[in-house]
């Protein structure tokens, strides 16, 4: 492979408005990270940023909404942030935010020199202005009609749907945020990066140059934006919140924040070589420095199209050699929102699942909406866990160690004549680091760590077919040659998970008791990775088995948010997809009365419910106990779902489900037949 002499990794700089979701992680912040740790083994120059985003009209509308000022929703937003980060072992070199002093410096200069070099058009242009809240509405200020997709809530800025950028002049009926009112159009005046004049340069860099190596997503859009023709871009904005804009005659005027942020990477790489002493111009400069920028799927024009043209205006930057955006994960089916509350939020995974971080790394790696949008389910989650991280590495580790201390003291045993088993595994074992740093090298994040599986595979598979527990009664020097062999994989195990796991390469490296991991590239020379005599540590648990019920916990608080937002949204439900008569007389639903209740101890929305279906007297665990007593219910007559699958929740068997409904200001009801005389066990058809 042919490297470059230096990297400088950028990961898109999070809006510092709410916390951050498996989304942010699996789409962005896991593959950089992974991208950079496999750097970092091969011992290259490469520097890792990333840092707040703490302007734009969002975290103005959440400061309104909260009563706090800006600043207050940043500062509370990066710490939570910048801890989600930490905890899941995102390893940058320097987590800034662009209300840095060094960033605001940074971001004038380069808007003023492109301003001094006449890079800017100046404009007075009409735009949309509120005149109760008395002021411009700009970007997510304003929403309406998108005009490419017609969608109705289209941002200023983008739709969320089509993916399209526009002005916010382009939407049809705009009405305020604020406000809701429709805006009028005053006249003001703004800077302007007139992106039609780089129209030309863009198609060679991009579509010539990069076509082979851009991901087809990435290319496809910036394909799409480029053939329908580029227009001046404003690059300032009327808002009290963000970067004055440094010129004169520009009071109560900010610079848009796509046009600080992006800089935000420059301003963080400096503040790091302020830190460490090195020259951050080497990182942005120099032809031989690789600039890869890992992003989603909504940031691709920015990243593909407008920083570029504010790079090559500037005259003196690199340009990014890949911007392996990724698209976006779903979550059990449905799009991820922050405003909606449908997500599984870093910091409360922690709470139900600390000392998983590698886990949730793992399944969204695997899982990676590299091509196409996926889909994250709570039970792959634990799928994944229990048979591929407890079941395959976790087991085969387990193995190795505790045999080694059981037969050998836990000394390495020294490797005797080899079967060709033996060389097949090894050479196998020497062939992975390359096979991995391929995939990674092409930014395919989730086929390499399937192959970093493979290893672990080929190591469970070799104690298997090899079964040292069985020749250790009948051949011993057999047995030393399989568990070296075996411990080999171990080590190199160490090696080549610490991208993707990085908490659980240590854990192993402690285990084997190791002083270091071996470099990648002695994984693939060196005859012994663990050597003869070596003496190893204890068996520790890598992974732990994932019960139903945690994974049953998870689907009852998404339930629970998605009727929490059905009663706020108030509005019907479309229907669902039509299902064949057959599906329907699969259900068998019942008259029933509840016979005792009692609350769930320590789950405050759960109640036990012991219901007279007609065809016994049963347990069914209900999330009502929000909306009711246990006194109130008792004596109901509802209907209940009796074929439903029992499950387990909380320890309790729940055997069906009593139906419910909602009243209009979201309070619970049963769904229960009115009519007298209506036996319990009547089929409901
Ligand atoms: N804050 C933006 C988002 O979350 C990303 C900014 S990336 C940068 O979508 F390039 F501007 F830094
Ligand atoms: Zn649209």
């Amino acid at each position: 492979m042919n490297f470059p002499k230096r990297y400088t990794v950028t990961a898109a700089l999070p809006y510092t408005n709410g916390p951050i979701h498996i989304g942010h992680l699996a789409g962005v912040y896991v593959p950089a990270d992974i991208y950079v740790r496999y750097l970092r083994q091969l011992g290259k120059d490469v520097v890792f940023v990333c840092g707040s985003d703490e302007h734009g009209v969002p975290i103005t509308i959440k400061a309104k909404k909260e009563g706090v000022t800006p600043q207050e929703v940043v500062d509370k937003y990066n710490r939570i942030i910048k801890k989600s980060f930490e905890d899941f072992g995102i390893s940058f070199d320097n987590y800034s935010r662009t209300s840095a002093e060094i960033h605001h410096q940074t971001a004038s200069e380069f808007f003023k020199k492109l301003y001094d070099s006449g890079k800017f058009t100046e404009e007075v242009t009409e735009q949309l202005y509120d005149e109760e809240a008395q002021q411009f509405l700009a970007d997510r200020f304003v929403v309406g009609t998108c005009p490419k997709c017609g969608n109705e809530d289209s941002y200023g800025d983008q739709c969320e749907k089509c993916g399209t950028s526009h002005n916010a002049t382009d939407l049809i009926n705009p009405r305020s945020a604020i406000t809701g009112n429709m805006p009028i159009l005053k006249e003001t005046k703004h800077w302007f990066l007139p992106l039609d004049q780089y129209e030309p340069w863009l198609k060679d860099w991009i579509l010539n140059q990069h076509q082979k190596d851009w991901k087809a997503n990435v290319y496809g859009q910036c394909k799409s934006w480029i053939d329908d023709g580029l227009r001046p871009r404003a690059v300032t904005r009327d808002l009290d919140w963000g970067i004055p804009v440094p010129v004169e005659n520009a009071e109560g005027k900010v610079l848009y924040v796509w046009f600080d942020a992006p800089i935000g990477y420059i301003s963080a790489t400096k503040e790091w070589a302020e830190k460490t002493g090195k020259d951050w111009q080497l990182y942005w400069k120099d032809e031989e420095t690789k600039l890869v920028h890992f992003i989603g799927k909504d940031n691709i024009v920015f990243h593909c199209i407008i920083f570029p043209a504010m790079l090559n205006a500037e005259g003196s930057y690199i340009l990014p050699d890949n911007v392996p955006a990724n698209e976006f994960l779903n979550l059990e089916g449905n799009k991820l929102s922050t405003s909606k509350n449908w997500a599984v939020w870093l910091h409360e995974y922690l709470e139900d699942f600390s000392g998983k971080e590698d886990v949730l790394r793992y399944v969204l790696t695997a899982n990676a909406p590299e091509t196409k949008d996926n889909d994250f389910t709570w039970k792959d989650f634990q799928q994944r866990n229990n048979s591929e991280l407890v079941a395959i590495f976790g087991n085969f580790i387990n193995r190795v160690v505790v045999l080694t201390n059981k037969y050998y003291d836990g000394k390495v045993p020294a490797m005797g004549a080899l079967s060709d088993v033996d060389e097949n595994t090894l050479f196998e074992l020497r062939a992975y680091p390359n096979v991995i740093a391929s995939s990674i090298e092409k930014y395919r994040f989730r086929e390499a760590q399937g192959e970093m599986m493979n290893l672990a595979r080929l190591g469970n598979k070799y104690l298997a077919d090899e079964e040292p527990w069985k020749t250790i009664k009948t051949d011993e020097e057999r047995t030393k040659t399989v568990m070296n062999v075996a411990l080999q994989i171990a080590a190199a195990l160490a090696t080549v998970s610490e991208p993707f796991l990085p908490f659980t390469s240590r854990k192993l490296q402690k285990i084997l008791n190791l002083d270091t991991i071996k470099s990648w590239d002695s994984v693939v020379t060196q005859k012994e990775l663990i050597e003869a005599g070596h003496q190893i540590g204890q068996s520790e648990l890598l992974f732990g088995k994932i019960e139903d019920e945690e994974i049953n916990q998870q689907l009852e608080k998404l339930a629970a948010t998605k009727k929490e937002n059905m009663a706020e949204a108030k509005t019907v439900e479309p229907q669902k997809e039509l299902i064949e008569f057959d599906d329907f007389t699969k259900l068998d639903i019942r008259t029933a009365t509840i016979i005792e209740a009692e609350k769930m101890p320590k789950a405050n929305k759960l109640l036990i419910l012991k219901v007279d279906t007609g065809i016994d007297k049963r347990t069914i665990v209900s999330g009502i106990a929000e909306h009711f007593s246990p006194e109130e219910v008792v004596g109901k007559k509802v209907s209940v779902v009796v074929n439903l699958k029992p499950i387990k929740l909380r320890g309790t068997l729940s055997e069906g489900m009593v139906l419910m409904t909602q009243n209009k200001d979201g309070k619970l009801v049963f769904v229960n037949p009115d009519e007298k005389g209506v036996d319990n066990g009547t089929l409901i058809s």
